[in-house]
């Protein structure tokens, strides 16, 4: 669990930090998904989500994907919640992501290379 948050800014701080710690793990060439496996994120069902991911990277035959968790991002009310870091698109967090919406975006984001705008959250380049 996290320290209690004070103000928007202390929001946005947070999440700034915890994108940055994401985009470390980045590796060139290859798409990451990085599910948030905090409390609130597990609690709303995010290790189906990661079994689901898994699973439709598994099925598909997709070798350039690399599967990865982070903690609380702080948006709790969003969870479960995960990104999508695609070389050439623009890094996009994805909120409310249930087991058949984490195989979709397996295709058409990952696969496909098209953003889902409506369950996106935060878009950056
Ligand atoms: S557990 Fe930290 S925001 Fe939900």
């Amino acid at each position: 669990m996290m320290k209690p948050l004070k103000s928007i800014q202390d929001l946005e701080a947070l999440k700034e930090a915890a994108l940055d710690r994401i985009k470390e793990r980045q590796v060139a060439g290859k798409t990451t998904i990085v599910v948030g496996m905090g409390t609130c994120g597990i609690t709303a069902g995010a290790r189906e989500v990661m079994m689901a991911i898994i699973d439709e990277v598994s099925k598909r035959n997709i070798s350039d994907v690399i599967v990865s968790q982070a903690g609380c991002v702080g948006m709790c009310q969003h969870e479960p919640m995960l990104e999508v870091i695609k070389p050439g698109m623009p890094n996009v967090m994805y909120g409310h992501i249930d087991e058949e919406k984490a195989r979709r975006l397996v295709l058409e984001h990952v696969v496909n290379g098209h953003v889902i705008e409506e369950w996106a959250i935060v878009q950056r380049d």
